[in-house]
């Protein structure tokens, strides 16, 4: 039995079985709508979420199977103090597979260890989320046809975002892949990401230019600064508009520039840029389902 706590969980060739079996579903959805019937996933969120525990439910619901969870941490037992070891040993009794999201870096991987059945992490704090991850993998091949020599930029909150952490471990695999990491001095990605960046040679520039960046970049990933990460209201309120990328940012990018956002946006996007044919946020949502099915 495996579980999925970190997007390396996977190997490369791993990766690319399943992101082309995501394609064939893609292609014929109707094939695979009894693959697990009878079969029941659990989501326990414990930190809201729309689209994530949707997709997760839309993804088992086609494949012909059932769902059942919690959307929330206080209409669950954790309110009342039960820990996640003794709510997984519950749900496992009920449940052939389990996506959790928690705001505690490293819960699943905890829940992983008790389980008798597949974990998957649905996102753990600021750390990983490896089925967004996924998503975007599909998006990028989709788009770019290939991984290599791609530069990447990524934009917002890089400090508390998890899905930018996670397609930074995940890309960091593919060759002449290079990062530029936009971000205010506030939010820069954390030390231990870049210290694995510069171990293994992989070529980045941090700045707080989008505009300076925008040029050079094959993908754009904008992301939300995170404010239930904030300590201080005042400080998000500072930073919350960092970035808002609207058609006359995007006069000096490349034609073939995939723009990419995990959702939800709040302001980093402008909706005059929803038209642009370069706007692939609503098809990685898409790709999101497909890949969790
Ligand atoms: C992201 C998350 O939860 O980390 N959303 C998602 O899963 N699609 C991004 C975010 O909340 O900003």
């Amino acid at each position: 039995m495996r579980h999925l706590i970190d997007p390396l969980d996977f190997t490369q060739q791993e990766i690319s079985t399943l992101l082309d079996l995501a394609d064939r579903i893609h292609d014929d959805p109707a094939a695979y709508q009894e693959v697990a019937r009878h079969k029941k996933l659990a989501t326990l969120f414990y930190e809201p979420s729309t689209r994530t525990r949707l997709s997760f439910e839309a993804a088992m619901l086609n494949l012909g199977g059932h769902v059942l969870g919690f959307p929330s941490e206080n209409v669950s037992s954790a309110s009342k103090g039960e820990s996640v070891a003794d709510t997984i040993r519950v749900v496992s009794c009920y449940a052939d597979i389990v996506a959790m999201r928690h705001p505690k870096e490293g819960a699943p991987m905890i829940a992983s260890m008790r389980s008798p059945v597949p974990i998957i992490n649905a996102g753990d704090g600021g750390h990983n989320h490896p089925t967004q991850t996924l998503a975007d993998l599909l998006t990028i091949q989709r788009e770019k046809g290939s991984f290599e020599n791609l530069t990447i930029g990524m934009c917002g909150d890089l400090k508390f975002g998890r899905t930018v952490h996670s397609l930074i471990h995940a890309m960091r695999r593919y060759k002449g892949v290079k990062f530029i990491l936009i971000s205010p001095e506030e939010l820069k990605v954390p030390e231990y990401i870049i210290q694995e960046l510069d171990h293994e040679g992989i070529p980045y520039e941090e700045t707080t230019s989008l505009e300076d960046a925008m040029p050079s970049l094959d993908i754009l990933y904008m992301t939300r600064v995170q404010q239930e990460r904030f300590f201080n209201e005042a400080d998000y309120v500072r930073l919350k508009d960092s970035y808002i990328l609207n058609p006359d940012k995007l006069e000096t990018a490349k034609k073939d520039l995939c723009i990419m956002h995990p959702l939800p946006r709040v302001n980093e996007i402008s909706v005059a840029v929803d038209d642009d044919p370069r706007a692939c946020y609503f098809k990685q949502v898409l790709n999101g389902k497909y890949i969790r099915i």
